[in-house]
């Protein structure tokens, strides 16, 4: 199989929010443990498959910038980290970073981006203290930056770096990727002018502007339109003399990592005691960032509504949550884990008899082993996100249906339902859908669960992350050639 990225830069810079690890201090030493998130998943499966082109060992090297602090002291799993990675932390000032992170980050534009308009606080405050941050990435970045760079510029945290980066260096090549779904005009609209046009302008500081679907791009040119006045042919936006190009590269997986460790001495280990544990149940599974773009109080909704309209299911369903700890300093996340929590518990309460409980609920992270079991062991999985820029868990899912051949529930608002066709796509709204669906899963004819996984697989198999990164910087040096 053919992995490995031609990359004809020099180096790769990476500019994102996160850096792929955080540091944990420990009695004997710091220890290294992969951020949660698709980004980090994505970008960090890069690593191994950057092959270096013209000699230049160079090539292969990523420099990734992302908010952190110095490391002062010994890293006792140091091989966690890839040897071509050379991570460069920003300090973000806490009072700032309250304002950015917590503030227009994730209290205006994630929201907003995610169709949530209601829960979007507007603060001057918070832009302030987004630009200042934005500057502060740039200011990290333009200490490394080297001749011959590719710069890559990840997500909503950083639309205003890319211009730093060109007002500078107007000769460097710069890719921005947007993680999240970029929303139609009406909603993007509702942000104060000032604001949208900078993070327009923003974004258009990069040679080429990606997206995960055909919709977000499309959404993104229309706002360039409206907003900017800008000359427009189709994805190609002219700005100050240059054209940008906007358009989707849909992000995927290292589908043999995943399709492969299914049979591993590790993965069926895990999937035995998960076995011994369901007996001879159905299981329905399902992996989120805690997060309310993730539907979890509609997908408990859905489960309720299953359990009282099919009772014959009782005693033989387990639906195994899984919620991975995420952003829980800011209070609405708070909030939300406790309503979580107190569904599940008054659905165990009404339904649950001395040897059965239809709900496990568990919040924490997983291995990869247990991951890997748990998507190739159930039945189902349930994802139904309200709003997602990809889901890359759904991806996931399909490469890990080896052994046993389950099916998958996907939300049709999340961005891998314009390429996941043959999964049961429902609205994650309505719950007697859902329950429907559920239903449907766990009655579904074998030979057709197969038929319509082989598709599916098919297509997770053929774009995978190494192509979409190297149709990324494919695209880039071909804009540059054309200049
Ligand atoms: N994941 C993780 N920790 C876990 C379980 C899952 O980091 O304990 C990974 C999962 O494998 C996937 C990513 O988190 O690659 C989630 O990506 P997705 O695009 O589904 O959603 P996001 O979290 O980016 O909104
Ligand atoms: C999503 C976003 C990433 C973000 C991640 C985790 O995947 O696209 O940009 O880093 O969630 O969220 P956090 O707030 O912990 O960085």
């Amino acid at each position: 199989m053919k992995t490995l990225i031609k990359f004809p830069y020099k180096r790769l810079v990476i500019v994102a929010f996160r850096l792929p690890f955080k540091f944990i201090r420990k009695k004997d030493g710091i220890v290294a443990s992969q951020n949660s998130g698709g980004l980090v998943s994505a970008v960090l499966s890069l690593s191994s498959k950057l092959i270096p082109v013209q000699n230049n060992p160079d090539n292969s090297k990523i420099v990734w910038i992302g908010e952190g602090k110095e490391i002062n002291g010994k890293i006792i799993n140091e091989n966690a980290i890839p040897k071509n990675f050379e991570l460069s932390p920003v300090n973000i000032p806490a009072r700032i970073n309250d304002q950015y992170y917590g503030g227009f980050c994730n209290d205006t534009i994630w929201p907003l981006f995610h169709y949530f308009p209601s829960l979007v606080t507007y603060d001057e405050k918070y832009f302030d203290a987004y630009l200042h941050a934005n500057k502060l990435f740039y200011e990290q970045l333009k200490k490394v930056i080297q001749p011959g760079d590719f710069i890559w510029v990840h997500d909503y945290q950083l639309f205003l770096v890319p211009d730093m980066v060109r007002r500078d260096f107007p000769e460097l090549p710069i890719g921005f990727f947007l993680h999240i779904p970029f929303p139609s005009y009406e909603i993007f609209r509702l942000m104060p002018k000032t604001w949208h046009n900078m993070i327009l302008k923003g974004m258009l500081g990069a040679d080429i502007v990606g997206f995960q679907t055909t919709d977000y791009a499309r959404y993104f040119i229309r706002s360039v339109q409206k907003s900017l006045g800008l000359k427009i042919r189709r994805n190609l936006i002219t700005i100050e003399n240059r054209s940008v190009k906007a358009t989707a590269f849909p992000i995927g997986i290292d589908f043999e990592k995943f399709n492969s460790a299914c049979l591993t001495a590790a993965v069926k280990r895990e999937k035995r005691k998960i076995k011994r544990n369901v007996r001879n149940m159905k299981l329905i599974f399902s992996v989120d960032r805690l997060d309310y773009t993730k539907g979890l109080v509609n997908r408990l909704r859905g489960i309720e509504y299953f359990l009282e309209t099919y009772p014959e299911w009782n005693e033989r369903v387990i639906f195994n949550l899984v919620v991975v700890p995420s952003r829980d300093t800011i209070e609405r996340y708070k909030k939300m884990k406790k309503e979580i929590e107190a569904t599940v518990g008054r659905i165990n309460g009404k339904y649950s008899n001395i040897s059965w409980r239809p709900i496990i609920y568990q919040y924490k992270s997983l291995s990869f082993s247990e991951l890997v079991a748990l998507y190739d062991v159930c039945n189902t999985g349930l994802i139904t996100p309200l709003r997602d820029g990809m889901n890359l868990v759904s991806k996931e899912y399909i490469a890990c249906q080896v052994e046993n051949k389950g099916f998958l529930i996907l939300s049709e608002m999340a961005g891998a339902s314009a390429e996941l066709k043959d999964a049961i796509l429902i609205n994650p709204f309505d719950y007697r859908e859902m329950a429907e669906a559920i239903k449907m899963s766990l009655e579904m004819p074998v030979d057709e669960i197969e038929r319509r996984l082989i598709r599916m697989q098919k297509r997770v198999q053929s774009y995978t992350v190494f192509k979409w990164a190297s149709d990324i910087f494919k695209e880039a040096a071909q804009l540059r050639m054309s200049v």
